[in-house]
């Protein structure tokens, strides 16, 4: 093996002299610690060299030795329920060796090699098999059935079997002879480069939401399985909260969870409470679903520039599976920063605000590899990402926030008023979007009402008109407001309240399926229908705000378990109550 040798060294980036074997984006070994870098410039005999681990100590003249291979990782059963660095190191495992510095150089393996899963293999000696065929599974955990897909590019023949029964992820089960008589071997695990999107037959249209509880989200600004999202907030309003609750509650198959230089206490905090909750399906720990997948603030800040990369990759691989994956990325401008100083220190020409000039072809082909997919085994599966953003000073004005908004069709747009007053989730309903509404809409209309989405629209026009009013009641008081105009805000506030407003906290509110937020809706709307036939007859709102209704009302999302929602009848007959005795009080 050709080996080179450190020239240079300036924080993550290394430069390396000695003859001209190294290809760009070839995975690397460098110094006598054997850390892991990535080739990310050539230029004639001087490559540079981008290292996913601290590089202090490092020395000029060092060895580097090529793996002859992109960036990749491993893959197989084992990844959920664990948590690993930004290029697929398991960290407990790092933290048993040595401690809980992570080691450098320390060749961690992925995944567990010597644990045996319970294999069925599906393939006998004279099949032929192609890519994305499937030929073993094992259960990885309670919840998910691991599936071993044949890799794009390989297809042949199969000369050799094992049977069923308990393997390490190392053996060879299934040997495939292609046409030009050359042997591959199948095993439980398969690496993958990270930076390649893995192959799919179709792009599917998106057609289902990604329920997740959030009555915000799925009511007024919902996203499709497959679809990508972004969350921009200010510090502290709500952006890591959000995050958590779609990875708790939302009706993915599968969730992995990067924390991109975020506070590490987070990280902790996040697979404690995931370990302590049950999927609210399966009733099984929420963690057998789940990748966590940590580059922390105090972690090498090249490794959060790959950490997109290999959490999109786990996440594509059990796409391929027939699974469908959410993706959170907390947080995407943390990853942005990353690029930004790896790019300084390559000495790059800097574009808007020092992020270089790339940065918008990197977030692209980042939210590009979400979908909804025919995999190449003929299954649906689907990845759907939703990434944080956490702009200076709150101001989305700023690149990558702007940046994102260019690739994402779901726009939750986090503000400091809201979070500030309380209200969270701190979602603005008026700078927030979703696109895919008309893509979404059958769905909605088969699965929970076909009149889900006109009272969403409904329920989204009321809030526009407060907006409108406010404008004047800040002029001139509300006092002199028509009283439909008064109507209108009473109703708002409701909805703002009673609506909008969830709080995670509470073991009720925490988590609402879609039949309830429709219920809800149909409650409030209800209650604004009879109160204008009231004021048509000139009966002052007032009146009816007396009988209470409202603040009923706004208390329905805390007295309605999810599992009795037989209750709502009863809240629809205080309202017939309510709107009869203003009536009758007026005939
Ligand atoms: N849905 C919610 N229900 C109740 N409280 C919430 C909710 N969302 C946010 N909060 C409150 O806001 C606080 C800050 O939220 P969070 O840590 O998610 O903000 P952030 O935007 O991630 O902040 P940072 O910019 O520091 O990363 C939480 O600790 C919690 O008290
Ligand atoms: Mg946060």
């Amino acid at each position: 093996m050709q080996s080179y040798t450190i020239y240079g060294i300036n924080g993550p980036v290394v430069t390396v002299k000695g003859g001209r074997g190294l290809a760009m984006m070839d995975m690397v070994n460098v110094g006598d610690e054997a850390l892991i870098g990535e080739v990310v410039g050539v230029d004639g005999d001087t490559t540079t060299v981008q290292v996913y681990e601290e590089t202090s100590g490092l020395m000029p003249g060092q060895k580097v030795v090529s793996q002859g291979a992109p960036m990749s990782i491993l893959l197989g059963p084992g990844l959920l329920h664990n948590i690993f660095d930004g290029i697929a190191r398991p960290l407990s495992v790092i933290a048993d060796r040595s401690g809980p510095f992570i080691h450098r150089g320390i060749n961690v393996p992925t995944l567990d090699l010597e644990k045996q899963w319970d294999t069925t293999v599906l393939v006998k000696e004279g099949d032929t098999l192609r890519p994305g065929d499937c030929y073993a599974q094992c259960p990885e955990t309670t919840l998910i059935t691991h599936r071993c897909l044949v890799p794009a590019g390989v297809s042949g023949k199969v000369t050799k079997v094992l049977p069923s029964g308990s393997y390490n992820v190392e053996e060879t089960l299934v040997e495939l002879t292609d046409r030009l008589g050359e042997v591959h071997a199948l095993k439980l695990a398969q690496r993958w480069p990270i930076r390649t999107p893995r192959p799919m037959a179709e792009r599917l249209p998106i057609h289902r939401p990604l329920i997740t509880g959030q009555r915000i989200i799925d009511t007024l600004f919902p996203i499709g399985k497959g679809g990508a999202a972004a969350i921009p907030g200010p510090f502290g309003a709500g952006k890591t909260m959000t995050q958590h609750q779609l990875a708790k509650w939302s009706d993915a198959d599968i969730i992995v969870y990067l924390g991109c230089g975020e506070r590490g206490n987070e990280m902790t905090q996040a697979l404690d409470e995931f370990s302590e909750l049950l999927d609210p399906k399966s009733q099984q720990p929420l963690m057998n679903r789940t990748i966590l997948i940590a580059n922390t603030s105090n972690m090498p800040v090249a490794a959060r520039e790959a950490s997109v990369y290999t959490g999109m990759t786990i996440a594509e691989y059990y796409r391929d599976m027939g699974y469908h994956v959410a993706l959170m990325a907390d947080s995407t401008s943390r990853w942005a920063e990353a690029l930004r100083e790896i790019s300084g220190r390559l000495e790059e020409m800097p574009a808007e605000e020092g992020f270089p000039a790339y940065l918008a072809s990197r977030l692209a082909e980042f939210y590009e590899r979400a979908g909804y997919v025919k995999t190449l085994e003929g299954k649906e599966g689907s990845v759907t990402v939703i990434g944080a953003v956490s702009p200076q000073g709150g101001d989305f004005s700023e690149p990558v926030t702007q940046n994102t908004k260019r690739y994402v069709r779901t726009f939750w747009g986090l503000d400091r008023a809201l979070a500030y007053g309380r209200h969270f989730p701190s979602i603005n309903w008026l700078t927030s979007y979703s696109e895919y509404i008309d893509d979404l809409k059958p769905w909605y209309d088969q699965n929970v009402s076909p009149k889900f989405m006109a009272d969403r629209q409904r329920i989204f026009t009321l809030l526009q008109e407060e907006e409108q009013l406010l404008e004047i009641v800040k002029l001139i008081g509300s006092d002199v407001l028509p009283e439909d105009q008064k109507l209108v805000l009473d109703t708002a506030r409701l909805i703002r309240v009673g609506f909008l407003q969830q709080n995670s906290y509470n073991i009720i509110d925490t988590y609402v399926p879609l039949e309830k937020q429709f219920r809800m809706m149909e409650l409030i709307l209800e209650l604004y229908d009879g109160a204008r036939k009231l004021l048509e007859r000139s009966i002052p709102l007032s009146q009816l705000r007396a009988t209470g209704i409202f603040d009923t009302l706004s208390k329905v999302k805390y007295e309605v378990p999810n599992d009795h929602q037989e209750r709502f009848d009863g809240y629809h007959d205080q309202i017939q109550a309510a709107l009869r005795q203003v009536d009758e009080a007026n005939r």
